[in-house]
């Protein structure tokens, strides 16, 4: 009877073995025979009461089917777990030959570099750098610069009026005032910053750009002087020689008044859509502080001369790196961006 059962019983167990697909089923299987409640292991257990020869006989018999178990567990243990560090050597498997993924680096904005250069230039040559409010007055942003109400220039600086009774300043150039009413001269600074403009635009033209407002005030001071630091800006900026030339302009705040132009470095001064085909780019406002200005700062104009430039930031970029129009600038392109 227990014979037959063994036989039985290893036929049975040889092809669940076989069949087990991994451990845990393996184990349940071991348990199944060999566990403490195992079947072959209640065999085994049972054999005292059997007389002595057959005990001997079919407890050999049982020994065996005990080994042969171990065995084929041992054997189907094996396989499965080659079988799992296969698998995860093909998932986790790591080509180190293979090269690296680049990590995506951002860049500087070409306005942020030609800021910071124009920043550093100036305060090599003893320039401070002043910020003001992008939300103006219209006192600071007209009055106080000799434009009164109904004064023709403010159409020439038509801006953006907010519900709160300010404005969107049209330029830097209200700085000047709120910087002499807390300084007294000599004094040197560069004002970068945004300022709006209620216009349309074209390649040259944004509603919404960035300028650096330069003010210098001292007992004696002059054109001569602001002719010599623009042209040493330029070429500390371009790193070369680049003609300019200042042309007789009109500003309220200013007497005399001129526009810094440059030759167009886009096209070389043949004429293209960024300098609307001239050949020269206008880059800066400037001129000597008018006395009015002084006055609406708490200064005596007849003890101080001084001038002031206007920059537009972008005009100056567009020089550096040849960008034949402003608008790329706050598109988002990357295609343009990736380029500085
Ligand atoms: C002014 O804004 C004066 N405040 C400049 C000034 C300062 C004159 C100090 C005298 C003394 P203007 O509107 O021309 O001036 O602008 C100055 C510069 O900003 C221009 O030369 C040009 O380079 C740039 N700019 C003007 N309008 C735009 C615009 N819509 N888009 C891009 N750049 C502009």
């Amino acid at each position: 009877m227990v014979k037959i059962s063994l036989k039985t019983l290893k036929n049975r167990a040889k092809k669940e073995i076989e069949k087990a697909k991994d451990l845990k089923r393996l184990n349940e299987i071991f348990n199944k025979y060999l566990g403490k409640k195992g079947e072959l292991t209640k065999i085994l257990r049972s054999l005292e009461k059997l007389p002595k020869t057959k005990r001997m006989k079919v407890g050999k018999t049982a020994n065996e089917l005990k080994n042969f178990l171990k065995t084929e567990f041992e054997k189907k243990t094996q396989v499965i777990k080659k079988k799992i560090g296969k698998a995860t050597e093909e998932v986790e498997w790591l080509d180190i030959t293979a090269p690296g993924k680049k990590p995506l680096i951002g860049s500087l904005h070409p306005l942020t570099l030609v800021k910071r250069k124009i920043e550093e230039i100036f305060q090599s040559m003893g320039f401070s750098v002043v910020e003001g409010p992008e939300m103006e007055n219209e006192w600071y942003n007209f009055d106080a610069l000799n434009i009164p109400k109904e004064h023709p220039a403010r159409d020439r600086w038509d801006t953006f009026y907010l519900k709160n009774g300010l404005l969107l300043r049209t330029h830097t150039s209200p700085v000047q005032v709120r910087y002499m009413e807390k300084n007294n001269p000599p004094l040197r600074i560069i004002v970068p910053g945004t300022v709006f403009r209620h216009e349309a635009t074209d390649a040259s033209h944004e509603f919404q750009h960035y300028q650096i407002e330069g003010l210098m005030v001292d007992k004696k001071n002059s054109v001569a002087n602001l002719k010599a630091i623009v042209g040493e800006f330029f070429r500390r900026f371009f790193e070369k020689n680049v003609e300019f030339r200042l042309k007789p302009d009109y500003f309220p705040f200013t007497e005399p008044s001129f526009d810094i132009g440059i030759s167009c470095l886009v096209c070389n001064g043949k004429g293209c859509p960024a300098c609307k085909g001239s050949g020269w780019m206008e880059v800066a406002g400037a001129g000597m502080v008018h006395p009015n200005v002084f006055k609406n700062s708490k200064l005596i104009p007849k003890d101080w001369q001084g001038w002031a430039f206007g920059f537009g930031l972008e005009r100056l970029a567009m020089l550096k790196y040849k960008i034949n129009d402003i608008r790329l600038f706050r598109s988002g392109d990357l295609r343009f961006l990736k380029q500085f």
